[in-house]
């Protein structure tokens, strides 16, 4: 690996005056554990493990770029949120966040459930064993062919989102001799605090049933009447990462009181509510999430007190943690390339992949960190944006970070709490080649995912 330093960009005292970027981290070495999954350490000779295994050696054996994601943080997690909410409550994972079949097993041996939102998703929960009453199967637009495929199955739940998807499985589940349970999707109303593109609980958007109007009783009253499904809870998600509870509060109390409407309205009390998932984790230092059982006691509070108040029984509560579970559980691992240092603004710092493996800062502007993993420096510390390789100039990944001002092609740096929505995302932009996926644990690394070959993309170009 190269170690020659390179002409040094431009020094954070230049660009501070600015007030655009925050102060560089005391001391750049340093591996903040909020942003780190739970085994990560520096080895005395400065070079980062996981799991008990240098990053060298994963790189060297694995290739870059790759996701490492620490199967003992994932479980710890998966657990710390299933203890948190207890017997009284279900913890369904969000597949979407991140899904393989290795996956599906932990949080099976764990004993969690699983959301799904697609037939494909649904197809691997259930080749890696997960028992289908505890999938629950979501979308906004989900096929005739997937809602047959999940009510054969037997999924212990289908969340509705629609006034036609009520009758379609409804429908589908009579054709096949079956009674399918059933939560319907409402929309609370409330703006949560997050980006545009992943708040889901306002009005205008595709998800679920509005509160507003009596569209969600009229909803319950409809998938009342039909056989073949049989209503067992109301379901919200506000939105995704959220760091303030009041969205939360907002929609456990409106979907409560819509319980205590269809009381006095049908005489039932329905025996179930989800409240989505959505609760943010620390992509930098400066974000301070909640921890699970504070999240778990919130709502569960929330939730008894409103139905003590309307008279009701407290119904069985669920949550779908994607992003809290496996988001800080994994890193990046990138080889540097190309640096280009930008008189007066910042160093262009270049490696092997981008968003075709971390979109999320192009979409949503998202803020990541980014550390030098192969060695320790004492270099001063330089301002940097961390892009790709790909053909366009929103190719970023880390939009402003600091690294020490001697790094140099061939060095790796990682960046942390890509656990969700980053492989699940991925994309072959330019012809890339889908970075693999290797669990580390107790000083063993083995792929989950492998890593996509020129072979898998020319056998899908049949022209
Ligand atoms: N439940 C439902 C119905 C959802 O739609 C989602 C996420 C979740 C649970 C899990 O949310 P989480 O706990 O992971 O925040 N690609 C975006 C996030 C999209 C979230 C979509 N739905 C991102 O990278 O930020």
């Amino acid at each position: 690996m190269s170690r020659s330093a390179h002409p040094a960009g431009p020094r954070y005292a230049d660009v501070l005056p600015e007030g655009h970027y925050s102060a560089p981290p005391a001391d750049l070495n340093a591996l903040d554990p909020k942003v780190w999954a739970q085994t990560v350490g520096r080895r005395e000779d400065g070079v980062v493990t996981v799991g008990g295994l240098a990053v060298t050696d994963l790189a060297e054996r694995f290739g870059t770029p790759a996701y490492v994601l620490d199967e003992t943080d994932f479980r710890a997690r998966a657990r710390a949120w299933r203890n948190a909410f207890g017997h009284d409550a279900d913890v369904f994972y969000a597949g979407k966040a991140f899904l393989s079949r290795a996956v599906v097993k932990w949080l099976d041996e764990e004993g969690l459930n699983l959301d799904v939102c697609s037939g494909t998703e649904l197809a691997t929960a259930l080749s890696a064993g997960m028992p289908a009453e505890r999938i629950a199967f979501h979308g906004n637009n989900k096929s005739p062919y997937e809602i047959e495929r999940a009510v054969e199955a037997g999924v212990g739940r289908i969340v509705l989102d629609s006034f036609q998807e009520i009758v379609r499985v409804a429908h589908i589940a009579q054709s096949l001799e079956k009674r399918q349970r059933v939560q319907i999707r409402i929309t609370v109303g409330v703006e949560a605090h997050t980006h545009e593109f992943i708040a889901t609980a306002h009005e205008d958007q595709k998800f679920g049933i509005p509160l507003a109007g009596g569209q969600a009783a009229e909803a319950v009253r409809r998938a009342l009447q039909l056989d073949g499904i049989e209503l067992v809870g109301i379901h919200s998600h506000i939105g995704s990462q959220i760091f303030d509870m009041s969205g939360f509060e907002v929609a456990a109390h409106r979907v409560v009181r819509l319980l205590r409407d269809i009381r006095d309205e049908h005489g039932i009390e329905l025996p179930e509510i989800d409240l989505g998932g959505g609760l943010g984790i620390a992509y930098t230092s400066n974000d301070d999430p909640r921890e699970p059982h504070e999240i778990a006691k919130a709502l569960t509070e929330i939730v008894t007190r409103e139905c003590e108040a309307a008279r009701l029984r407290t119904p069985r509560i669920s949550v779908e943690p994607g992003r809290a579970i496996v988001g800080p559980t994994a890193f990046t691992l990138y080889e540097v390339g190309t640096i280009k240092p930008l008189e007066g603004l910042r160093t262009y710092v270049s490696v092997d992949g981008g968003m075709s493996d971390n979109i999320r800062t192009a979409l949503y502007d998202a803020e990541y960190s980014v550390a030098l993993v192969s060695r320790v420096s004492e270099a001063e510390p330089m301002l940097v944006r961390v892009v790709g390789k790909h053909c366009e100039s929103g190719d970023i990944v880390v939009k402003d970070a600091f690294l020490p001002a001697d790094l140099a092609p061939g060095d790796l740096i990682a960046v942390p709490a890509t656990g969700a929505y980053c492989r699940s995302m991925a994309s072959n932009y330019n012809h890339a080649l889908r970075p693999p996926v290797v669990a580390v644990a107790g000083g063993d690394a083995r792929v989950i995912v492998r890593r996509e070959t020129e072979e898998d993309l020319l056998r899908l170009d049949v022209g």
